[in-house]
C-alpha cells in the first residue's frame, strides 16, 4: 500500500468515524492527517490540534467540514480531491434522476413486499426523462459532466452558474444569470454547488415556488443548500413529483420525515461510491500530502 511504503501511517483498519478527541490524540506528532467529510475540524478543534500538523489533506472533494480561516490563521494547509470523483457523482446524479421519474424506491419496495398484483395502464406511472428540461445549479466539474450524461437522454440543458461557461463547454446548454432566473425552465434540478455560508438553504420556499408544478429535485451535493422543511411541505403539497437525495443535513440523523414519504428516494451519500473513484480520491489525498511533505505547493490546496 503506498501509504505505508511511503510513510509511517497511523491507519484505520476498522474505517470508523473518530471523534475529535480521537482524532486529535491520534495525531499527535504526526505531520498531516488524511480525514474524510465526516470528520468535522471547527476551529476549536483546530486550536487544539497538536503543533506537528502541518496540514489536512482531505479525501474529499467537499471541504466544508473544514474551518478553512482557522487553518490558515495556525499555518495549516488545506487540500481536497477535486476532479477525480465527477463521473461517479454525475452517475449517481442521473440515477437520480431516471430513479425519481420512474418511481424506482416504490418499485422496488413493492416487489420486494410481495404487492406486486395485476399490471394495468395506470399502475406505477413515471414521467419521462427523454427530451425534458434538467436545470443544473452550478456547473462546475461534476454539474458539466452530469450536463453530458443528461443529453444522451435529449435532455435540454439550463444552468446558473456564477459565470457563463465558453462555448465548447457550455456545449448548447442555456445560461441563466440567476438561480431565480433558471428555476422556472427545470423539469429537473440537479443541485451541484458547494456548501458555503452563501448556499446554505438555498433551495427554500420562495424558491422552490418558482419550479414547475411537479417538477423533481435531485440534491447529490451537499444537505445543507436545501431547506429541509420546504422540500418536505412541497413533496407532500404535490407540488413536486418527487425529490432524489444522497445528501442531508446533519448525517447520519436526516430529518425524520423524509422517511414517511413514498415520492422521495434517499441513498446513503454514496456520490463517490466506485472503487475506481475512491482509489482515484486517496491516491490524490496522498499526491498532496507528499507535495506538503516535500516542500512543494499541493495541487489542491484549499486554504
Ligand atoms: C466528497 O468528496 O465531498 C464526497 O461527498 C464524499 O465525501
Amino acid at each position: 500500500m503506498r501509504i505505508s511504503r511511503d510513510y509511517e501511517a497511523r491507519l484505520n483498519p476498522a474505517d470508523c468515524y473518530f471523534l475529535p478527541e480521537k482524532l486529535i490524540s491520534r495525531a499527535e506528532g504526526a505531520v498531516a492527517i488524511i480525514p474524510c467529510h465526516t470528520e468535522a475540524f471547527t476551529a476549536q478543534v483546530i486550536a487544539v490540534m497538536p503543533h506537528s500538523v502541518k496540514a489536512i489533506c482531505n479525501f474529499s472533494v467537499g471541504y466544508n467540514h473544514v474551518n478553512c480561516d482557522a487553518a490558515m490563521a495556525r499555518g495549516i494547509i488545506v487540500t481536497n480531491t477535486p476532479d477525480v470523483l465527477s463521473d461517479a457523482t454525475a452517475e449517481i446524479s442521473m440515477l437520480c434522476i431516471l430513479g425519481a421519474a420512474r418511481r424506482a424506491g416504490e418499485g422496488g419496495r413493492l416487489v420486494r413486499d410481495r404487492e406486486l398484483r395485476d399490471w394495468r395502464p395506470s399502475f406505477m406511472v413515471g414521467t419521462q426523462v427523454t427530451g425534458k428540461r434538467l436545470g443544473i445549479i452550478s456547473m462546475g466539474r461534476v454539474g458539466q459532466v452530469t450536463a453530458r450524461r443528461a443529453r444522451a437522454f435529449e435532455m435540454d440543458i439550463h444552468y446558473a452558474n456564477r459565470s457563463r461557461l465558453g462555448e465548447a463547454n457550455e456545449a448548447g446548454a442555456t445560461y441563466h444569470e440567476t438561480i431565480e432566473g433558471l428555476l422556472p425552465h427545470c423539469d429537473f434540478l440537479s443541485i451541484h454547488c458547494p456548501a458555503t455560508p452563501e448556499t446554505e438553504g438555498l433551495l427554500n420556499t420562495t424558491r422552490i415556488t418558482l419550479l414547475p408544478d411537479g417538477a423533481v429535485v435531485v440534491n447529490t451535493a451537499r444537505g445543507s443548500i436545501v431547506d429541509d422543511g420546504a422540500l418536505i411541505d412541497a413533496l407532500r403539497s404535490g407540488k413536486l413529483f418527487a425529490a432524489r437525495l444522497d445528501v442531508y443535513n446533519n448525517e447520519p440523523d436526516i430529518d425524520p420525515d423524509y422517511r414517511e414519504l413514498d415520492n422521495v428516494f434517499l441513498l446513503p451519500h454514496i456520490g463517490s461510491a466506485t472503487r475506481e473513484t475512491r482509489d482515484a480520491m486517496g491516491f490524490c489525498a496522498l499526491d498532496n500530502l507528499d507535495a506538503v511533505v516535500a516542500g512543494r505547493e499541493p495541487g489542491d490546496r484549499v486554504a
